[in-house]
């Protein structure tokens, strides 16, 4: 080994494991995730991304990978390559190069595409923050979701078009939260968004995105109900809006405040409304679980279920999305946020999948949600 830089030792051993990995796909079960939720009327899906970010699975080079998203997923989520922020960085521009290959690859396999997302405080480009003028601003916000749903019009299952515009801190009485687009632009920046995405691919599902909504405590509770009257002054206004999606990042340390009643009846308030409703972002943060693995993988796994039973029982719940398939490309493991943070420095398994893209508890967990669901 002396000689070899560390550089090519790591190569060698990461080459060494995605070797592995080629191969190691094991199906899971008789049916899919796809098959079981499609046989209930529900599009099963998952966030992916076309190119590796943190040394993660990607559909452009992990064969399988590849295998796993196109056997479990009836339904893929582009985010790393919608992102604003990330991909445009200069006034106007917008690099569409993962966009146009994952978009490719979803329509080469026979995938439903979403798209997350539109705009999002957190992915405001450098450029639009500089922006000081309310007319030119709007037009700049209207142009980039004319360019964005434009250029794959036809192609969506459905568009984020503004995700977390709600916030529990905010001395707000509409409970909307502090962006550069409401401080330049007032509330009626959403309406001008729906409205531009509706007209840029009128064939795309229009989704307002949200999270912190699932559990029985107060600021969840008043975002609920910002929520329900930010829909109903939608509707006044006849804005373009079809469904609320639901991110379901889940706290196993929050547990005890996961009420089944209490989202049964936001889901009920929202259905009867005329809205689908989507689980957009669905995994489970493990802090809190115990460290073995195999009674934390069975904790996760009755999270999943209890969620999922709640969630499908409301058949206006036509999509259901974990936030990546493999616990090595979750968000949970790779963001910066102490919350993410287990105390005992185990790594974290929030999704159906291990590292080595073998089925979970979890897996299974999912799979009976869908067999046991009512059909839509
Ligand atoms: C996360 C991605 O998974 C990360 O890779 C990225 O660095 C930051 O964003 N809510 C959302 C998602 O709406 O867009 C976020 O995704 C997770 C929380």
């Amino acid at each position: 080994m002396v000689g070899l830089s560390r550089r090519s030792v790591l190569l060698a051993a990461a080459a060494a494991v995605a070797c592995a990995r080629q191969t190691t796909y094991i199906q899971a079960a008789e049916q899919g995730l796809r098959e079981l939720a499609a046989a209930k009327g529900v599009d099963y899906g998952a966030m992916v991304t076309w190119k590796s970010w943190d040394g993660d699975n990607a559909l452009d080079r992990d064969d399988a990978f590849s295998q796993l998203v196109q056997r479990e997923c009836g339904l893929i989520v582009s985010a790393m390559e919608m992102f604003w922020g990330l991909n445009s960085q200069t006034t106007g521009a917008f690099d569409f190069s993962g966009a146009d290959d994952i978009a490719e690859w979803a329509q080469a396999h026979g995938k439903k595409l979403r798209g997350h997302n539109l705009l999002w405080h957190e992915q405001t480009p450098k450029w639009f923050r500089g922006i000081s003028d309310a007319a030119y601003a709007e037009k700049m916000l209207v142009e980039h979701i004319q360019r964005v749903c434009g250029r794959f019009a036809g192609r969506m299952h459905s568009w984020d078009v503004v995700n977390e515009v709600l916030s529990s801190d905010t001395d707000r009485p509409d409970g909307l939260r502090k962006s550069k687009y409401l401080d330049l632009l007032g509330p009626g920046y959403l309406d001008a968004a729906f409205h531009a995405a509706r007209e840029a691919d009128p064939k795309a599902l229009l989704v307002i995105n949200e999270y912190n909504v699932e559990y029985n405590v107060d600021h969840n509770e008043r975002k609920r109900q910002a929520m329900l009257a930010l829909i109903d002054g939608f509707k006044q206004r006849n804005t373009p809006i079809d469904a609320v999606g639901i991110q379901s990042h889940l706290w196993m340390d929050r547990r005890d405040t996961f009420d089944q009643q209490v989202l049964a009846d936001f889901l009920k308030e929202i259905s009867d409304r005329g809205l689908q409703i989507m689980i957009t972002e669905l995994d489970v943060i493990d802090v809190g679980a115990p460290t073995d693995i195999a009674a934390r993988d069975q904790a996760v796994a009755a999270y999943y279920k209890d969620y999922l039973d709640v969630a499908l029982a409301n058949p206006a719940v036509k999509t259901v999305v974990t936030w990546g398939l493999s616990d090595h490309d979750s968000w949970i493991t790779h963001y910066n946020m102490d919350d993410f943070r287990r105390p005992d420095g185990k790594p974290p398994r929030p999704l159906p999948f291990d590292a080595d893209l073998k089925a979970k508890p979890a897996y299974f967990a999912m799979a009976d949600a869908f067999r046991t669901a009512p059909p839509r």
